[in-house]
């Protein structure tokens, strides 16, 4: 059974952390100290589970008073297009929209533009490279 949830316990933590540095890390090649970053103190982290398995996560912290902004969205590479990235932003939209937030705003790799378009983001900025990895600003209003 596949869920996602909120990061309570300090087990839970270290899932959604192993999700991240087998995509950013491993995968992507981001170094692991720009992958951890200062903002990850203040966030609320979300990990999803196979069973007992970790496979997914992603983080939200709430910028310029009412603005979410959604982060580090991964899913594990084997469980890809099963519609498990929709569930993290289900429940990170839901924590959004559950904390009277006006809309939600991301950086989205290039190659992830059309997830987050199918799912009602629109485009609000020029590429720009992080990390040698090319982005476009995205956000969507509730
Ligand atoms: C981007 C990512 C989170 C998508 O997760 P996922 O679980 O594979 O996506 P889903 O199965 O929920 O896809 C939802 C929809 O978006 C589409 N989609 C997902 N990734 C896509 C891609 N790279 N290109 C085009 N369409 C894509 C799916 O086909 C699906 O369409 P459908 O609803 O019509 O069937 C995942 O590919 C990932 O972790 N990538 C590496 C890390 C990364 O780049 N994260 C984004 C940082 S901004």
């Amino acid at each position: 059974m596949v869920f996602a949830k909120i990061a309570e316990t300090e087990k839970e933590l270290r899932d959604a952390f192993f999700v991240r540095e087998e995509v950013f890390v491993k995968e992507q090649g981001v170094p692991l100290p720009l992958e951890k970053d200062e903002y990850d103190k203040e966030a609320t982290h979300f990990v999803a589970y196979n069973g007992e398995e970790p496979i997914a996560a992603g983080r939200v912290r709430i910028v310029d008073g009412n603005i979410a902004k959604v982060d580090r969205v991964c899913v594990l590479p084997d469980f890809r297009r099963k519609q498990i990235g929709v569930l993290m932003m289900t429940h990170l939209e839901k924590y959004a929209k559950s904390h009277q937030l006006a809309k939600v705003k991301l950086n989205a790799q290039t190659h992830a533009i059309p997830f987050y378009e199918k799912q009602n983001y629109i485009i609000t900025s020029p590429e720009f490279l992080d990390s040698g990895i090319p982005y476009r600003a995205m956000e969507k209003e509730f």
